[in-house]
């Protein structure tokens, strides 16, 4: 029988009440899922780059919340920019007027965003601002077409999927919107072939494919596909709502190319890892094909975008950023990861390839042919490409108390995303406990036997 808890209780909670609401009202394979890896931990305390289990266990967060949290847990400013806010008691959501700490973020942003892009539309997470980008450039182009690039990921809303790049998301949601198509990455020639027909609205691309495997195109990629765009009457749509915000080295990724898009897309670390807010930003020649009139201003609009927390979440984040000096952090801490993780590479065949952007990294491991299989007297087998990351992932959160995860649309490679504060010890434990991990390979064969066999056995 359901029943309304106070909000005392529901910060209590044990592990295992927490288990079973969500077996019962929430998602019950996901407790079976995460419990496979004994990942379905209570966390109670975060702060930084650290977070505290229930039982005082302490935990290295190398997953950095997908991205969200550049500026690391419960960053004190950007706390306590909502604070002032709410301090004040100043309208959180007051549609009917203009909000002066959404204008004070859109120019924040114009400041630090390659120079042209101006005009902010503020939503509340990253599929949400893809939505809105792919919206605006059919408004402003009057074509339809939509290409994006195979492995991609923009989100899980249908445009957002349509343009996302693994079926395993999309195809049980077909029919997806029409007008979409894929391109592979990388490839600047299949991109100049489809632009040739001047039909499409809008090319939308990762600077670094974050889900796709932390997939670093070459050099020049984004500069000969803003060119190709341009050429073209094509849109270019950056989306960068995991490689903004200083992740890759630089304020924005496409400004190591010194790329302009016509359209750049951003959630996650906007909200300083404290409040949900994403934002799609265009030119004004865009923006007033799209939104030009009185008749077309609210074309496109959002209960919650543009609230007053958010946006003083932003703002405060942004000033952290600029302060801190987080991109220059992330391109010097990221290489010296990166330096290390290629010694490992040539040590221990496990792993196929280490590669990145800043503090944007992946690991992605070799098969080795039936591994898997073996460990778990033949119930994993099947499974092993979607699960050998996880495998990993696995044994570094229950052997040495770090936190890291595979990326969605290609589950072999692990992803390293650290806060940007991260210090360089904190560094060399995880690079510590990868070799930990790979030396005895014997660790990652207990670990699957006590842990995954068992699980699947009881
Ligand atoms: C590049 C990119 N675009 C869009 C999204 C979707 O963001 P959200 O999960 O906030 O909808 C993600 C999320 O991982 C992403 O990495």
């Amino acid at each position: 029988m359901a029943r309304v808890w106070t909000l005392e209780e529901a910060l209590e909670s044990s592990r295992e009440e927490i288990r079973q609401g969500y077996r019962e009202y929430v998602n019950s394979s996901l407790v079976g899922y995460l419990g496979l890896l004994n990942f379905d931990r209570a966390f109670v305390r975060a702060s930084g780059c650290e977070v505290w289990d229930s039982e005082g266990n302490v935990y290295l967060d190398f997953l950095g919340g997908f991205g969200a949290l550049n500026l690391g847990h419960n960053p004190p400013r950007v706390i306590e920019a909502v604070q002032r806010c709410l301090e004040r008691q100043r309208p959180n959501l007051l549609q009917s007027s203009l909000n002066g700490l959404a204008s004070a973020l859109a120019e924040s942003l114009a400041a630090i965003l390659p120079t042209g892009l101006t005009y902010a539309f503020f939503c509340n997470s990253g599929a949400e601002a893809v939505e809105g980008a792919l919206k605006t450039a059919r408004a402003a182009t009057g074509r339809t077409v939509i290409l994006s690039t195979e492995g991609s990921f923009h989100g899980k809303s249908f445009g957002a999927l349509s343009a996302s790049g693994r079926e395993k998301y999309r195809a049980p949601f077909a029919p997806l919107v029409p007008g979409f198509e894929h391109i592979p990455y990388n490839d600047v020639r299949a991109l100049e072939q489809r632009l040739q027909a001047q039909d499409v609205a809008a090319f939308i691309v990762e600077p670094v494919q974050g889900e796709g495997g932390v997939v670093v195109p070459d050099r020049g990629y984004l500069a000969a596909a803003r060119a190709a765009c341009s050429r073209t009457g094509t849109l270019l749509i950056a989306d960068e709502i995991q490689t903004g915000f200083g992740r890759t080295g630089a304020l924005f990724a496409c400004q190591h190319e010194q790329v302009c898009p016509d359209i750049i897309t951003l959630a996650k670390s906007l909200g300083g890892g404290v409040m949900p807010i994403g934002a799609f930003v265009c030119s004004e020649r865009v923006w007033k094909r799209a939104y030009g009139s009185m008749d077309t201003c609210l074309l496109h609009t959002s209960t919650f975008g543009g609230n007053a927390l958010a946006c003083a979440a932003g703002i405060a984040a942004i000033n952290c950023l600029l302060e801190e000096d987080l991109a220059a952090q992330a391109a010097a801490k990221g290489q010296y990861l990166l330096e290390r993780l290629k010694v490992l590479k040539g040590r221990y065949p496990l792993i196929r390839d280490v590669r990145g952007k800043g503090l944007l990294v992946g690991i992605e491991f070799a098969q080795p042919s039936g591994l898997l299989n073996r460990l778990s007297a033949g119930r994993l087998g099947g499974l092993s490409y979607e699960y050998l990351g996880a495998m990993v992932a696995g044994a570094l959160q229950n052997e040495h108390r770090i936190i890291t995860a595979y990326t969605l649309n290609n589950p072999n490679v692990i992803r390293l995303e650290p806060p940007l504060t991260v210090t360089y010890a904190q560094i060399d434990r995880v690079l510590q406990a990868l070799e930990d991990v790979f030396e005895k390979n014997g660790s990652l064969v207990a670990f699957v036997r006590t842990s995954a066999v068992n699980r699947l056995r009881s």
